[in-house]
């Protein structure tokens, strides 16, 4: 008897301190409006990170860093928002833009779209608020 009311008082702090640090890193991992995974492979391999862009309309227009310039492979955008890629010619980040991603995005920008290919010619970003997206 004397165990399991010792277990009990011992193990129920660390719940109590689990279950919070669990509940916030899915929260990020999908549901950050704004954020953005960018990876240099395709199918997010090779060197990834995630950038935080401003969503709300219009949008942060925003030179793709490096090494992501001209070199992604693989994005995705989190919950909420929609995103567009754009040329060297599109730094305003005007027009409908190199491809148009939403979640859970895009694992292979270096297959042709359209008559480019996104991950080669991709300069800059924008990502706007979106309700319906996803
Ligand atoms: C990415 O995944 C697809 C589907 O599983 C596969 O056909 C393709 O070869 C993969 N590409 C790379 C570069 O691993």
């Amino acid at each position: 008897m004397a165990p399991i009311s010792l277990l009990t008082i011992v193990l129920m702090p660390l719940l109590a301190l689990a279950m919070p640090t669990v509940i916030p890193e899915t929260a990020t991992s999908a549901e950050t409006p704004g954020n953005i995974l960018a990876c240099t492979g395709e199918n997010f391999t090779g060197e990834c990170q995630t950038h935080s862009l401003g969503i709300e309309i219009p949008g942060d227009c925003r030179p793709i860093p490096d090494p992501f310039k001209f070199n992604v492979g693989s994005i995705k955008p989190d919950r909420g928002a929609i995103c567009r890629l754009f040329a060297t010619d599109r730094s305003d980040c005007t027009g409908s833009g190199l491809a148009i991603l939403y979640y859970p995005g895009n694992a292979n920008l270096f297959t042709d779209l359209g008559g480019n290919i996104p991950g080669k010619e991709a300069a800059f970003w924008r990502c706007q608020e979106c309700t319906n997206c996803t």
